[in-house]
């Protein structure tokens, strides 16, 4: 059985710029990596992350969250279709910006990681390099977690810290974050993928 027939079926939901899907896409390249990237689908149209995984050969589809208005679930039951006509093992929220229903969650629970720029449990939420720079902290960074209904508050996956330097705003953070996250999510990815982190009972098991 060769180690591709192997690989964990990956969807990826952006909305944006799409750099850690690039990043997750670009490990997926490795022939022992044990995930492959299969979907990327957007909620936003013609966003440059839809460019650059069509760059990389990657199925791409936009469903546009707008058109459901108030009806959250019937935008979540139209992905989550998509996602399983795809025959989708794994969920990656890569800069998605929509709050997930606990419908959804439930339904992609153990299955389903995001990347977050801090080192939460500190800083949930936007405007996360902002938060950091006025509690004033001496380190930053970026943590990956399983999702879980409650937002931001999933169990950590992997953390990357970077230092918050003198003179730093929060262009200057966010890019030194950024540098980690790129690292961090693909090798969170492949301990998921892998089964060398999984969700048991709401903590993450590993070995
Ligand atoms: C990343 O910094 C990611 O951590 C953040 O959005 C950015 C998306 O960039 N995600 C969140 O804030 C989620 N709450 P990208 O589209 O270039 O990957």
């Amino acid at each position: 059985m060769s180690t591709a027939a192997a690989r964990k079926r990956v969807g990826v939901l952006i909305s944006g710029r799409g750099s850690n899907m690039v990043s997750l896409a670009e490990a997926a390249r490795g022939p022992d990596y044990p995930a492959e990237i299969a979907l990327v689908i957007s909620n936003i149209p013609d966003v440059a992350g839809l460019d650059r995984a069509r760059g990389f050969g990657i199925a791409t589809a936009t469903i546009d969250h707008r058109p459901f208005g108030k009806d959250r679930e019937a935008f979540e039951r139209a992905v989550d279709e998509l996602l399983r006509v795809n025959q989708i093992d794994l969920l990656v929220l890569a800069g998605f910006m929509r709050i997930l229903t606990p419908w959804f969650v439930k339904r992609w629970e153990g299955r389903m990681i995001n990347i977050h720029p801090s080192l939460l449990p500190l800083f949930k939420g936007t405007h996360t390099h902002r938060q950091a720079l006025e509690a004033g902290v001496a380190e930053h960074g970026c943590s990956v977690h399983f999702v879980v209904p409650e937002l931001d508050a999933g169990p950590v996956i992997l953390q990357a810290k970077v230092p918050v330097l003198p003179g730093d705003d929060e262009d200057l953070l966010s890019a030194r974050v950024l540098v980690e996250e790129h690292k961090l999510y693909p090798a969170a990815l492949a301990e998921v993928a892998s089964g060398r982190a999984r969700l048991v009972d709401g903590v993450v098991v590993r070995g």
